[in-house]
């Protein structure tokens, strides 16, 4: 690129920054697009002419493509795009609440999860995002939906909101070893966006089997996300959080579950960590009473 063209075009580098600060930081095709191509004038519109074909020119530009463009497909091989983002997909829905059922153990659930293909999300994840920690523990922590570094590990949590629940954990006496971590949805959302009321539908069956096949003795809700989903609520975490609400599994067992703020959150709102200690302290408490 020339110095003068440079002053014309945005700075490849800039793009990429400015990408990566609203959070596409990952490709989601194999061969990368030349976005620069569509930002290149368009030949001045005609009036409809009718062709040879009987299509106007207008209808023949549009089954071909402009020239840039064909200078770039010419050269890339065909590209397996991936589905859009949202299906809503109530028979999708359906068959994640059939296998979730089914699933008599974590091991069976995991499976079936591994196996559908009713989620979009799933297309755009490198893994998926089951749980960790101790499946006999007394404490269940459920998240929103897996971060970049946990989509590459496949483990919940282990990034940078991760380490402070760690932290956060550690305050009380418990590490991942007497905790058990797991999200609402199992699929990292392409940049980290919010999941659609439809992806969570389709993944709330997952996440609801998964607790009631952990049976434990305290649900935390980590965010509103999980807690909305998890305690049909529509109430905000800010309202939420600090009060004991409960959450009633598919077979009828009511598990206390206390709603928190979720430590990503607490990175970018630091003086409400306060507010997240209450909380642990609430949850400390409630363990001690049951024993
Ligand atoms: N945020 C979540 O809600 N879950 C994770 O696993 C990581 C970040």
């Amino acid at each position: 690129m020339t110095a003068a063209s440079s002053h014309n075009r945005p700075d490849i580098a800039d793009l990429l920054a400015f990408y990566a600060s609203v959070g596409v930081d990952e490709p989601l095709e194999d061969q990368p697009v030349n976005r620069f191509a569509e930002i290149v004038p368009k030949p001045m519109e005609r009036a409809p002419t009718a062709t040879p074909s009987g299509n106007t020119a207008a209808q023949q530009r549009s089954t071909t493509v402009s020239r840039p463009e064909a200078i770039d497909r010419a050269n890339a091989p065909p590209v397996a795009r991936a589905p859009s983002a949202t299906v809503p997909d109530e028979a999708q829905a359906a068959l994640a609440r059939q296998l979730a059922t089914t699933a008599t153990t974590l091991d069976e659930l995991r499976q079936h999860m591994a196996a559908f293909d009713g989620c979009n999300l799933k297309a755009t994840a490198k893994n998926l995002v089951f749980a960790d920690g101790n499946p006999e523990a007394a404490v269940m922590l459920v998240g929103e939906a897996p971060g970049r570094d946990e989509d590459i590990e496949g483990v919940p949590f282990v990034g940078r909101s991760g380490r402070l629940l760690d932290r956060m954990l550690a305050a009380i006496g418990l590490d991942r070893t007497s905790v058990y971590i797991a999200n609402v949805i199992p699929w990292r959302p392409p940049g980290n966006r919010t999941p659609t009321p439809h992806e969570t539908e389709i993944c709330r069956p997952f996440i609801e089997r998964q607790i009631e096949l952990v049976n434990p003795k305290v649900l935390i809700n980590l965010g509103g996300p999980s807690a909305k989903t998890l305690l049909n609520t529509s109430e905000g975490i800010l309202r939420l959080r600090g009060n004991w609400r409960v959450h009633t599994t598919a077979s009828g067992v009511a598990i206390p579950a206390m709603p928190t703020l979720h430590p990503a959150y607490l990175l970018r709102t630091p003086s409400h960590k306060k507010l997240a200690w209450r909380d642990l302290l609430e949850v400390k408490a409630k363990l001690r009473a049951i024993g």
